[in-house]
């Protein structure tokens, strides 16, 4: 819905313990940690209210300093992060959750996420009890997963107190993990697609430029419009002002159930990212 200032201002979901996430948030993997902050307040001032940053993706300090200079009121706004995979073990989560804090220069987080199960380790239980702890003291606002796959989410939801509510993870035509998807919902999960538009790769599919076409949108729009309709979070990255107000206005974009079923039919097992079940690097 376009604001007083001629831009677009992203609706909102509900997470299952009552707070407000906006549809649409910008990823700031592969952001450089110089240029964080600009883009920051380039994406508040065209509308964006929701940022998915991470201890990994070393730019808190921008996500952080954007955050605090950008003229919106903190709460108004929706800041993410998330643990690094050699934090994992509940002391280790504590004290890295603290220096994200201090990183970002802010209070609170609205959520913070486990980045990866890595199941080889066997940490990720123990890791969601100290994000346990961490929601009680009310620094993040909600507490959540990425990467966890159907079998990791079971034993995590056996193990745990406060059930998570979001988990983040790949989804795009070309990877739609719907496996993912059905099991997050029925646990009570917002499902954040990361890798909205398949890195760029899915912008090149003919179906999607056809009903890009047909639609009088962007092949990007078609697909971010695709996830919004069957209610996804979606993160798309950019660093390219003119990429963050098209992708913000994909919440303009209406397709046809035909459409969405074209887009639904265009799964290819194409994955960008590691596979959650193997993926262990420490600095991820
Ligand atoms: N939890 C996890 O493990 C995990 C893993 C991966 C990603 N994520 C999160 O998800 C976010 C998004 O995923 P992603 O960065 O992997 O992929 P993505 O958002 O699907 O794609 C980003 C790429 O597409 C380009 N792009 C963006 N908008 C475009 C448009 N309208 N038209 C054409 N090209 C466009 C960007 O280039 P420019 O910047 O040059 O515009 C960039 O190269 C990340 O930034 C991160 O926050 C989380």
């Amino acid at each position: 819905m376009k604001n007083g200032h001629n831009c677009y201002m992203s609706t909102t979901t509900t997470l299952s313990n009552g707070i407000e996430i906006p549809l649409v948030g910008l990823g700031l993997w592969q952001v450089p940690a110089d240029a964080t902050q600009k883009t920051v307040e380039d994406a508040v001032e065209l509308g964006y209210r929701h940022f998915d940053g991470a201890a990994a993706y070393k730019n808190e300090d921008g996500l952080g300093a954007g955050i605090r200079a950008c003229g919106v009121g903190r709460e108004e706004l929706f800041v993410t992060t998330k643990l690094q995979n050699g934090n994992q073990g509940h002391a280790k989560a504590l004290k890295a959750f603290d220096t994200s804090l201090e990183r970002l220069g802010l209070d609170y987080v609205d959520l913070y996420l486990i980045h990866w199960p890595v199941p080889a380790w066997g940490l990720y239980v123990e890791t969601w009890k100290a994000l346990e702890e961490i929601y009680a003291s009310g620094r993040a606002k909600a507490i959540g997963i990425a990467n966890f796959t159907p079998r990791i989410i079971a034993d995590l939801l056996e193990a745990a107190d406060i059930k998570p509510m979001v988990n983040q993870f790949e989804s795009h035509p070309s990877l739609q993990q719907r496996d993912i998807e059905t099991a997050s919902r029925a646990a009570g999960m917002t499902v954040e697609a990361y890798s909205p538009i398949g890195r760029g790769v899915d912008l090149h599919n003919s179906v999607v430029q056809e009903i890009a076409a047909a639609r009088g949108c962007s092949p990007a729009q078609a697909i971010l419009a695709w996830h919004l309709a069957q209610n996804r979070v979606i993160i798309p990255k950019s660093v390219h002002r003119e990429r963050l107000a098209e992708n913000l206005a994909a919440t303009e974009v209406a397709l046809t159930a035909e459409d969405l079923a074209r887009i639904d039919s265009l799964e290819a097992g194409l994955r960008q990212t590691g596979d959650p079940e193997t993926t262990d690097h420490p600095q991820l």
